[in-house]
């Protein structure tokens, strides 16, 4: 390796740092890495947990994004990651170990580590143009990469979806838990570089299928004249449901949500359907074999313009040692 260690470290303290672009569940950014002259230790931020995630499923999932982006930005850098994933019962200790061999950067992870940088979750409405099956087969593909699955949803599913969506949010609107963590994210001060401000948020609207409500103590902006009508609505799963499943259903996620963004697509995940057990069960039934659903998205054509940019924490913050 004609590398040296010390530029080895640079590379690898980059690359955590370019994570930092990475989806979260309320922007928490809840992990942290260890960083040496050998590799990157990706560990769970168990402070950054939200009340509402008892069995830390999207905690996990958020981490597994960090890990495909810090992956991306190694490949990009001609550098080919080897990640060793514990076979963790709990969260503590290193949820994954990143090594890496020299090689020449790929033209497909550049064009995922160009799409970083641009990705956003994008909650307006999306427009009529469908997204073509070609495209969808390249997500589905992106996703299985990863070892998950990704299943497009017919319109049946989506009758089914969004009756579940519909119940998400009556519930949250009533449960004092959920009341006080949303609160807390969506106030958060500047300085904190994270949670979900106003200016990322939309205003309850008819939607095909409703999106989470951020904006019960704060504002939004409008989801716009459009109708999601040519989106594609996904549930990502994977074949069982251990910590390592819900890393690696995260890396998917990254991977298809990268992946959209690089074809010109907006996106957003969508987690709350998930996160009532009874409602996450009916969801079971959307599946055509076995399997257990992890986290949703939508993808589409875009409106005209962007959607604002989530804040993000100093990197030193996540990096051990700073
Ligand atoms: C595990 C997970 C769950 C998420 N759940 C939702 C959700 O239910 N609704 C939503 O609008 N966004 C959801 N998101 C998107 C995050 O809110 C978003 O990634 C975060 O606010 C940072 O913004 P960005 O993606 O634009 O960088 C989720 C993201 C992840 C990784």
């Amino acid at each position: 390796m004609n590398i040296t260690g010390l530029q080895l470290r640079g590379a690898l303290i980059e690359a955590a740092r370019d994570a930092l672009a990475a989806p979260s569940v309320f922007n928490t950014q809840p992990w942290i890495w260890r960083t040496s002259t050998e590799s990157l230790q990706l560990f769970a931020d168990e402070h950054r947990r939200l009340a509402t995630d008892p069995d830390g499923r999207q905690l996990m999932i958020s981490c597994g994004c960090a890990l495909h982006h810090a992956c991306v930005a190694l490949s990009a850098n001609g550098l080919i990651p080897d990640v060793q994933r514990r076979r963790a019962e709990t969260i503590n200790g290193p949820l994954a170990v990143v090594t890496v061999r020299e090689a020449a950067a790929h033209d497909t992870q550049l064009n995922l580590y160009r799409a970083m940088a641009r990705r956003r979750t994008d909650r307006r409405a999306f427009t009529a143009e469908p997204v073509s099956s070609a495209t969808v087969s390249t997500l589905i593909a992106a996703a299985e990469q990863h070892g998950a699955h990704l299943q497009p949803l017919t319109a049946d599913h989506l009758t089914v979806l969004r009756q579940v969506a519909g119940e998400a949010a009556v519930r949250q609107a009533t449960e004092p838990a959920y009341q006080e963590e949303l609160l807390r994210w969506t106030n958060r001060p500047a300085e904190a570089g994270d949670g979900v401000p106003a200016v990322t948020a939309v205003t309850a609207s008819e939607r095909r299928v409703p999106v989470r409500d951020f904006t019960y103590f704060s504002s939004g902006y409008s989801a716009g004249p459009e109708h999601d009508v040519g989106a594609v609505y996904g549930l990502l799963f994977t074949d069982a449901d251990t910590l390592t499943d819900r890393l690696r259903a995260g890396e998917a996620l990254s991977a298809v949500l990268l992946t959209a963004t690089a074809a010109g697509l907006g996106s957003s995940p969508f987690s709350d359907v998930i996160e009532f057990p009874d409602l996450r069960a009916k969801l079971l039934r959307l599946i055509s074999g076995p399997g257990q659903p992890q986290i949703l998205v939508r993808v589409g054509h875009p409106p005209p313009g962007r959607p604002a940019q989530s804040p993000r924490r100093p990197a030193a913050q996540m990096l051990d040692p700073p």
